[in-house]
């Protein structure tokens, strides 16, 4: 078998991170991209299998670039991971930021269906390809204060199986994943934003968070990666249009 041919997009940091790694411990061929240029080389530099490019997936020109620079890295495409996503501001609906939700769109959504765009003719031409699009708990839950991300997570949901629909016939699948609250620094420092609001500490309301879920611990980004690494792997082939959470069963989005 040829190494796996993999572009990641948001690959230099979290979850993208972990799962760029992830394909390339597995010997596939892996392209990130994203748009903070130092995290990029660091990322570069950590496996000789992975290169990457600056590309902000809601600029439709760097889009095309990114796949200029996928030909010339990879030589085509097996596997496109569209991680991609910003969180936005936490608003109430009645008062959301109108730039802030289109901004939100644009990245989740848009990037997405426009990188998407680009790798299907290439994707057709390879003989096990697989998408995966990274939605999230709020793609699965209402989210207050968070209209436009949930929007667009949920929006990700009906994007996946329209593709997998559409794609099956060429023989290739389209799966979510629904990752729940994540392990470091980031969940770190909501709950220390959270205490200094309620006067608790940070402990307490990691504690108060953990109840949400049946499990007691956040998510380990290296499990999502190799979630992801499996659907797009042999034995994924009969899996499409499916939904993944990965949150420890939470029972809502917070
Ligand atoms: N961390 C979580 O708890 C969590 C939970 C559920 C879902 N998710 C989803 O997982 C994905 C990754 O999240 P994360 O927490 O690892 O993010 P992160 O903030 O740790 O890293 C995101 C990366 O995306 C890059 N980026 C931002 N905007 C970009 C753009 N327009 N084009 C290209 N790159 C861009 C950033 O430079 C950064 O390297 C997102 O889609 C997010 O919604 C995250």
């Amino acid at each position: 078998m040829t190494p796996q041919r993999v572009l990641v997009t948001a690959g230099a940091n979290g979850i993208g991170l972990s799962i760029a790694q992830a394909f390339a411990a597995d010997g596939a061929h892996v392209h990130i991209c994203d748009i903070d240029p130092a995290a990029l080389k660091q990322a570069t530099a950590s496996s000789e299998n992975i290169t990457g490019s600056i590309c902000d997936v809601s600029d439709p020109a760097a889009v095309t670039t990114l796949f200029d620079d996928v030909q010339s890295a990879l030589g085509g495409l097996d596997v496109l991971v569209n991680n991609a996503g910003i969180a936005g501001p936490t608003q109430p609906v009645a008062d959301y930021d109108q730039a802030a939700w289109n901004a939100v769109l644009s990245v989740n959504l848009t990037g997405t269906f426009a990188v998407t765009q680009q790798a299907i003719p290439l994707l057709k031409e390879s003989l096990r390809a697989s998408i995966v699009v990274m939605s999230s708990i709020a793609g699965r839950f209402g989210y207050p204060n968070r209209v436009a991300y949930s929007t667009t997570k949920w929006g990700l949901v009906g994007f996946t199986k329209t593709l997998s629909l559409e794609l099956g016939p060429h023989g290739i699948t389209a799966n979510a994943i629904h990752p729940g609250a994540v392990q470091g620094p980031r969940i770190e420092q909501v709950m220390a934003g959270r205490a200094e609001v309620s006067g608790r500490t940070a402990e307490e309301e990691t504690q108060l968070a953990l109840a949400n879920q049946a499990l007691n611990h956040f998510v380990d980004p290296a499990d999502i990666a190799a979630l992801a690494v499996f659907l797009a792997g042999p034995h994924g082939r009969s899996i499409s249009g499916q939904s993944f959470p990965i949150d420890g069963d939470s029972k809502a989005a917070q």
